[in-house]
């Protein structure tokens, strides 16, 4: 391990686009409502150094159960676990000092009955020192989110395209083409929100959706593939930063990493091949 991995913090009082050091609260994100407020930014992280380069910019990091394809190259979220999200997101608070980070509930670990979703929520915080989790689902989740936040467990709500749910919607298309499924996305946001949920993520639906939820939810709504008109955006940082050829429809993308790794692993490579790395000034020699 290189001796320049060690964690540095997150803002550097030289970098001017840091934010100041202090983490946010949930308090102080629900008051980032309505088109007059400063729009919530939150990212995925799933590393102490990925967190690192991303918390000075962010009011939120998500360790996201999207770990599965971004880190382990698994099909689709379901095979995540509560360790696997335990790891991560311990991870991501040592690589972090201002965001808010929240974990993701992995599939299996909070869907039984509200007794499960609060042990489950209550590792997470505890091993991992996160301020808040989030689950998938609607109306049939309402009561485990207000079990976990009348105990002191704050919960960001995902309705919409939910992935966990890949096996039921037979896919990851966008949601609410047919009335009847519109009306029900809207009812699950309000139904998550009155049951306390300090922030709900909209995935994936058609626009008017996800800005009626917006409009009527007192709590910050964060759109991927939702509408601009959100409260906040979330994308996942490997997608935003070009790692992967195929993304949906929702991603900008704002670098070509892969293309930039290739490129450099490519002059290491030849660099090797030809010996002209190593160079004398990564050698150590003899004290004379
Ligand atoms: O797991 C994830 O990355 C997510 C975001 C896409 C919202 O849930």
């Amino acid at each position: 391990m290189s001796t320049t991995s060690t964690l540095e913090g997150g803002a550097r009082p030289s970098d001017p686009a840091a934010r100041p050091s202090r983490r946010l609260t949930v308090p102080a994100l629900r008051t980032r409502k309505g088109p007059d407020a400063e729009p919530l930014v939150m990212l995925t992280a799933y590393t102490a150094r990925m967190a690192q380069l991303l918390d000075p910019h962010c009011d939120m990091l998500l360790v996201g159960d999207s770990l599965a394809q971004v880190i382990y190259g698994l099909p689709s979220t379901v095979p995540v676990t509560l360790e696997m999200m335990a790891a991560h997101g311990a991870a991501v608070v040592r690589g972090s000092r201002h965001a808010l980070v929240a974990i993701d509930m992995p599939f299996g670990s909070y869907e039984a009955s509200p007794e499960q979703a609060f042990e489950s929520a209550a590792r997470l915080l505890k091993e991992t020192g996160a301020a808040a989790v989030k689950l998938e689902g609607g109306e049939a989740m309402a009561p485990a989110v207000r079990f976990l936040t009348e105990r002191g467990i704050p919960v960001i709500g995902h309705i919409g395209l939910t992935p966990q749910a890949v096996n039921t919607l037979g896919g990851y298309g966008a949601r609410g083409r047919s009335e009847a499924e519109a009306a029900k996305i809207v009812a699950d946001g309000i139904a998550i929100a009155e049951a306390g949920a300090f922030s709900i993520v909209i995935e994936g639906v058609l626009e008017p959706i996800a800005i009626e939820v917006t409009e009527r939810v007192a709590c910050p709504t964060i759109g991927i593939g939702g509408s601009a008109r959100c409260d906040g955006q979330v994308l996942v940082g490997e997608d935003m930063l070009g790692l992967f050829d195929q993304t949906a429809r929702f991603v900008k993308r704002y670098e070509d990493l892969a293309g930039r790794i290739s490129a450099a692993v490519a002059a290491y490579a030849g660099d090797v091949r030809s010996r002209a790395f190593p160079g004398a000034e990564h050698l150590y020699q003899p004290r004379a």
